[in-house]
């Protein structure tokens, strides 16, 4: 569904993603797993279009969207949960739901998906009229993984869920990616908490200074050595 191949990402002198190629199936959740710097904020970026690759070329569903404008890619169907969740502070929850809807007219379905969200996420149900900055970030989290939901996404690209939020609050965000994977919705998940990317993925690419340095069935790369001495602290 997803074909990256010999991406590139640069700041200035700074070799950000060294020429990268990797791939996403319909319905997997795969993992992209790394140390901070590594480049995986770099590489979705770069798939949402949200910065320019200095080279290489990104499919998907079989159409070049390397040098479409992002609001395009974001119409094809790719939907970027940013690092830092990015939810618009001074609108409400339910206001910040139905941003996520903007490109849609179909207002029964949108709010049938709204009521999914809050299913999902029933936090986010008691506090749909509070302003999304005097949430808290688990809850903005949960607010910003809603909102790319609310767009129908075909892929959704994970950037660091679980950063920064206390373990209870990571075991709900993380039990509603599952349901949604469950779901059949297609998931690039990074990660630094590399043992929890691993547990829910099915496959994992392991990025290091800016390149591939392992990659394999998640569950085979939780027992690889390597990776266990690497990133999971063993
Ligand atoms: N806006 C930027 N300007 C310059 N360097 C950047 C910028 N964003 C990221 N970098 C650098 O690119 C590299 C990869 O960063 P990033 O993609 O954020 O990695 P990760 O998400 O794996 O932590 C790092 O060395 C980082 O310092
Ligand atoms: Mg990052």
């Amino acid at each position: 569904m997803l074909e990256v191949t010999g991406l590139r990402v640069a700041y200035g002198g700074i070799h950000a993603v060294k020429s990268i190629t990797f791939h996403i199936n319909e319905g997997e959740m795969v993992a992209l797993i790394g140390a901070n710097g590594a480049g995986k904020t770099s590489t979705l970026k770069a798939i949402a279009r949200v910065l320019d690759a200095a080279g290489g070329d990104v499919h998907f569903a079989g159409e070049d969207i390397t040098r479409l404008p992002a609001h395009e890619v974001l119409g094809r169907g790719i939907a970027l949960v940013p690092e830092g969740r990015g939810v618009f502070p001074r609108l409400t929850v339910a206001e910040n739901l139905m941003m996520g809807a903007y490109i849609r007219h179909d207002r029964a379905e949108i709010a049938r998906d709204m009521e999914q969200v809050y299913d999902h996420f029933p936090r986010l149900r008691e506090r749909e009229g509070q302003l999304a900055g005097t949430l808290s970030g688990g809850e903005q989290q949960m607010l910003a993984i809603g909102r790319a939901l609310m767009g129908r996404p075909k892929l959704l690209l994970l950037d660091e869920p679980s950063m920064g939020l206390a373990p209870l609050m990571v075991q709900k965000i993380f039990a509603v990616i599952q349901a949604v994977a469950a779901q059949g919705m297609t998931i690039l998940l990074v990660e630094q908490n590399a043992r929890l990317a691993l547990e829910v993925s099915q496959r994992a690419y392991v990025m290091e200074s800016g390149g591939i340095s392992h990659t394999g069935n998640s569950a085979e790369l939780l027992t690889d050595a390597r990776v266990r001495a690497a990133y999971l602290g063993e």
